[in-house]
């Protein structure tokens, strides 16, 4: 056993990419988990499905699951961290060997991965990373670049002008990794004079609600004087494009967006929203399944990527995002099958 794990290190010198390896198996109070020769257990603790993309997300884990002979048990906390922490710890009791979180909270859910680690149970963050804890792996896309996306499109087609920025929760991490990207991206238009920003903040939760208020406060502030706002994902695009309906200036202002979602592109070919950031969550979701079955049966898993959580650099596998507007979304959504033609133009 141990030649066959010194093996595997060599080969992942050789090959020059991280491989991870589950966390070893500890037994506290004599709970010793017992290894079992049946199909692999996994545990999805997942936030949220108010989201389209998160309903696809599970659906699309629970094919994977099927297809590679896993048993899934998927638990949905709707927003809500004692909850998710405890439907975590179920899963932990009924005897998962592998835990994909999607957590609400990126720091209370470390407390997840410290459980898990107890009973020998390797954790996979899931899109959004776990800070400040020993998670095993990071499957996600490359959410700063997704910022640096969303703000290049805006400055490529309004490099001057007044910006209101909005992003998402800011206890989810990406909305801290999107937020940068974008400022990366904007502070020598802002330097020069080019891009003032009118607002800056984060729409808690990612609320339309929020998205929404944070315009029309804008649109007031500035008399209705906006040219581009940066939103970090569909939804939040969705409540600022309602308050510049409202106030007449429906399609005359840039909005960006996340997700492809239905109602988003719906929105792009209309021309009410200006572009989206298409993140193909089949490749997401398959990937992290069958990682979460090769952590399970201590092989090792392949992560090209790093990124740091506060504690350490996590071993990643981070995903490529297309920018879509309307000049190529039949070329990409549609022809992916991502939503279909009648479902965009309603024909
Ligand atoms: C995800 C986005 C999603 C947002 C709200 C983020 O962590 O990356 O795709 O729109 O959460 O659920």
């Amino acid at each position: 056993m141990r030649s066959l794990s010194r093996l595997v290190l060599y080969a992942c010198v050789l090959l020059a990419v991280s491989c991870v390896k589950a966390p070893p198996e500890t037994s506290t109070a004599g709970t010793t988990r017992a290894a079992h020769s049946g199909p692999v257990r996994i545990g999805f603790s997942m936030d949220t499905l108010k989201e389209e993309r998160w309903q696809r997300d599970k659906e699309l884990v629970e094919q994977r699951a099927k297809e590679d002979g896993a048993d899934l048990d998927v638990q949905v906390a709707n927003g809500d961290d004692a909850v998710q922490t405890k439907q975590a710890d179920n899963l932990l009791t009924k005897g998962v060997d592998v835990l994909i979180v999607a957590p609400h909270n990126g720091e209370i859910a470390a407390s997840i991965v410290e459980a898990a680690h107890r009973k020998g149970v390797p954790v996979i963050a899931y899109d959004r990373l776990i800070m400040n804890s020993d998670v095993d792996l990071y499957i996600s896309h490359q959410v700063a670049r997704i910022g640096e996306m969303q703000a290049e499109y805006a400055l490529q087609h309004v490099p001057k002008g007044n910006y209101v920025l909005i992003g998402g929760s800011p206890t989810d991490y990406n909305a801290i990794l999107l937020r940068q990207g974008q400022m990366t991206v904007l502070k020598p238009a802002i330097d020069r004079g080019d891009v003032k920003i009118i607002s800056d903040q984060f729409a808690r939760e990612w609320k339309a609600e929020e998205a929404l208020r944070i315009t029309e406060d804008a649109l007031t502030r500035t008399g209705n004087n906006i040219q581009a706002i940066v939103a970090s994902n569909d939804g939040t695009a969705g409540g600022a494009i309602s308050a510049l309906e409202a106030a007449g200036l429906g399609g005359k202002v840039l909005v960006t967006g996340q997700d492809a979602q239905r109602d988003a592109v719906q929105r792009i070919v209309k021309g009410t929203q200006t572009m989206t950031i298409y993140k193909p969550i089949r490749t997401l979701a398959f990937d992290a399944v069958d990682a979460a079955i090769k952590l399970a049966r201590k092989q090792p898993v392949n992560a090209p990527d790093k990124i740091n959580n506060g504690k350490k650099d996590v071993p990643a596998i981070l995903l490529e995002p297309i920018v879509v507007d309307k000049n190529n979304v039949d070329s990409t959504i549609i022809k992916d099958g991502y939503h279909t033609r009648e479902e965009i133009y309603g024909h």
